[in-house]
């Protein structure tokens, strides 16, 4: 049985790297190597990288990477229909995948035996004095506008012409938990989105690594980086606000999942996340369904726009 561990990566496709690469830096990512046609950006935990840029004629996500945990889990996956062999890396950190592609034709890699990279230096979370549990004593907090540092990559999320074949492909690969549910409005029959995590048994993971939703276009919605704490997506916030660069929504509080959110638009329009507090949950956590309105889905801060959910 094939397990996914963790998302390895996202990728897209753009017509200028540097644009991209300077970006991405602003928004707290780090090169991780730059080809001419390819760029990988990393964040300071361990992965070799996280987003993936190759040069191309036109703007688009390509697809992303889910972990598994050992290389007999990888050479089942070759063995289904439409799979790649067993493949090696050639990429930062090495290690091997297996090419497939889902029922909308995205690419998804299963990755094993990436090396890991060295951890960049991160300043600890900032203690955090709440009405009844002080945390912080006889110290202040100078926080500042300042890139974040990504730590890692959280999750994506896809948008599907067929939700339920979409998560049953996703499931047979990478036995992936549902999280909770998203229903049309008022009518918690009819499942239009599935928030999905990995599942590590009594370990506790992210709430979801993806969502799959019911779209009228396909592709990717955003994806999502974690930031070490609040002050470091104010931070963030300000910094890229300071320097022209698109918001699109935040910050606010998610009802599902609980992330506290900032969601930036990079300069070729794709949505990127940065998140901090969010779930965490392991096997015992149980699925609800969500049939309320879109702007239910914010809890406090800034309401996304209508686009966000088309
Ligand atoms: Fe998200």
């Amino acid at each position: 049985m094939t397990k996914a561990q963790g998302i390895a990566y996202v990728v897209y496709q753009a017509t200028d790297l540097d644009l991209m690469e300077s970006f991405m830096r602003d928004f707290g990512l780090v090169t991780a190597r730059k080809e001419p046609d390819v760029l990988y950006m990393r964040g300071a935990d361990t992965a070799p990288y996280l987003h993936v840029t190759r040069l191309g004629a036109d703007n688009r996500f390509l697809g992303g990477g889910l972990l598994v945990g050992s290389r007999a889990e990888l050479d089942a996956l070759a063995g289904l229909e439409g799979s790649s062999p067993v493949e090696a890396i050639d990429a930062p950190g090495g290690g091997w995948r297996v090419r497939m592609t889902t029922p909308d034709g995205v690419a998804i890699d299963a990755v094993w035996g990436q090396e890991a990279a060295s951890p960049l230096p991160v300043r600890d979370p900032h203690p955090f004095n709440s009405g009844r549990d002080k945390q912080r004593h006889n110290q202040s907090l100078r926080p500042k506008r300042e890139p974040g540092l990504v730590l890692r990559l959280g999750h994506f999320v896809l948008r599907v012409s067929n939700h339920d074949e979409s998560v049953a492909w996703f499931q047979k690969r990478f036995q992936l938990l549902p999280s909770d549910y998203m229903c049309i409005p008022g009518d918690e029959s009819t499942v239009i989105g599935t928030f999905l995590r990995c599942d590590k048994g009594p370990e506790l993971v992210d709430h979801h690594s993806m969502l799959i939703v019911q779209a009228e276009e396909t592709g990717v919605h955003h994806c999502s980086f974690e930031l070490q704490d609040l002050d470091a997506v104010m931070g963030a916030h300000d910094y890229l606000a300071s320097r022209g660069y698109r918001l699109d929504v935040g910050v606010g509080r998610h009802l599902i999942g609980s992330q506290i959110f900032d969601y930036w638009r990079d300069p070729f329009g794709f949505r990127v996340e940065h998140y901090t507090d969010g779930d965490a949950v392991d096997r015992e956590f149980q699925p609800g369904k969500f049939a309320g309105r879109a702007d239910e889905t914010t809890q406090w801060g800034m309401d996304p726009t209508p686009e966000f959910f088309e």
